[in-house]
């Protein structure tokens, strides 16, 4: 039986094997160029929950490359020697039978985002009921281990319950909303260090000259629903961070260029009128052979935003890989590594940035396996989007992200 030193060392061991096999130790010197002409990102969820793809249990507790990574070595202990909070969204109810996944939770981070439990379709189950039984475990899960708490979110336009999308012309969309930011977020006041109060508010392909996606929200309210959210949710829960949150603004390409200026001029119109903004988050799902390249528009974008007085969160990074057409492992896991490098590069240039959030932790669960609309190329290939693999060892993600956050000057 090896003693816990001896794991720990030969931990170390692997991890610096990894760590110097083959591949930077320097964030900034691995970028791959783009080759080709974009196409549009998704990032819209889909609403049906295909079963999870069958794996083997997880492992029962933490496998030595892991444990190798954890305290000092940690992505948390990096972020937070450099400014920043490292953390990841979460599915609480997978947790409660998976020890060795709740302890890569609390070895790694210092702030977790649930991915479904705060959002309407979560809550709401109908019109005059709330059901906190998700959110209230997802917040005794990240007191328990010490974490902070991203909330996410109160408007989306894709987590809209059905009786609400179906319901009559009379009801009173706008107090309902109001109604509904009131409770969930004096619920939860005090113990939130940042609130995604609007969610992916702009698609100028609706071809508005505000740039305003006419969702069920825009439709029901007026293009005012984003000010009266803010406003409410300051009010209800006054110490949190408010956000905005929007993805399609990483890649340097006519499509982002439109949603980044679409983007800002929102938020400018939001501060001149004087509503409560804390914040602006960057989902940053991106992708694996991407034929655009991540540069000058992301930087100047994070730019533009930390001269408003606004901080930077990277809300919900993770990579597709479902366009790279060959299986090696290694080859493709190098392939994401190099992902995450060219957006972290860039990103972590600017001393705005305040946080590091992927949408998940291990390639055991990520929203990318959910449905088609991520699988087009590789429909029955599990995605390996994420820093751990689906045993829980660190993958090449891991430390390039590591290897990034060091060179953030905070
Ligand atoms: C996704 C979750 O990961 C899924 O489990 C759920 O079915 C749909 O939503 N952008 C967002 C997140 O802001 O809320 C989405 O999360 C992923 C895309």
């Amino acid at each position: 039986m090896p003693t816990r030193r001896t794991v720990l060392t030969q931990g170390l061991q692997a991890g610096a094997a990894l760590a110097l096999g083959g591949f930077a130790t320097r964030c900034l010197s691995q970028q791959a160029p783009p080759a080709h002409a974009d196409e549009m990102t998704i990032n819209s969820a889909p609403h049906a929950q295909l079963a999870a793809p069958a794996l083997p249990p997880p492992p029962a507790s933490l496998p030595p490359e892991a444990v190798a990574v954890s305290g000092a070595n940690s992505l948390q202990a990096h972020a937070r020697s450099h400014g920043m909070v490292a953390g990841a969204a979460i599915v609480v109810r997978a947790l409660q039978s998976d020890p060795a996944m709740q302890q890569l939770i609390a070895e790694q981070y210092g702030i977790v985002v649930p991915e479904g439990e705060l959002k309407w379709r979560a809550l709401r189950p109908a019109q005059d009921r709330f059901d906190f039984t998700e959110s209230d475990a997802f917040f005794a899960f990240a007191k328990a281990h010490g974490l902070q708490v991203r909330a996410h979110t109160m408007v989306w336009h894709n987590s809209v319950p059905d009786w609400l999308q179906n319901s009559p012309k009379e009801l009173d969309v706008r107090q309902l909303l109001v109604d509904h930011i009131q409770t969930v977020a004096r619920r939860y006041s005090g113990r939130v260090h940042s609130w995604d109060v609007v969610n992916e508010a702009i698609l100028p392909a609706d071809g508005r000259e505000d740039g305003l996606r006419k969702s069920f929200w825009f439709d029901r309210i007026g293009p005012d629903y984003i000010e009266l959210a803010f406003r409410t949710a300051h009010e209800a829960d006054p110490h949190a961070k408010l956000t905005y949150n929007d993805y399609g603004v990483e890649y340097d390409n006519p499509d982002e260029t439109v949603r980044r200026a679409a983007i800002l001029s929102l938020l400018r119109r939001l501060q001149q009128r004087g509503v409560p903004l804390h914040a602006v988050g960057i989902q940053a799902h991106i992708k694996a052979g991407s034929p655009s390249s991540i540069g000058k528009g992301l930087a100047e974008y994070i730019e533009s935003v930390r001269l408003m007085g606004l901080e930077v969160y990277l809300t919900e990074l993770d990579v597709n890989e479902d366009d790279l057409l060959f299986e090696d492992v290694a080859r493709r896991d190098h392939e994401v590594a190099n992902t995450y490098r060219s957006l972290l590069s860039v990103a972590l240039a600017n001393p705005a940035v305040k946080s590091v959030l992927t949408w998940g932790v291990s390639d055991r669960r990520t929203w990318l396996n959910d449905g088609p609309t991520h699988q087009r190329k590789q429909p029955n290939r599990p995605q390996r989007s994420l820093p751990f693999d689906r045993d829980y060892r660190p993958k090449e993600t891991f430390f390039a992200m590591r290897d990034c956050i060091d060179a953030h000057k905070a």
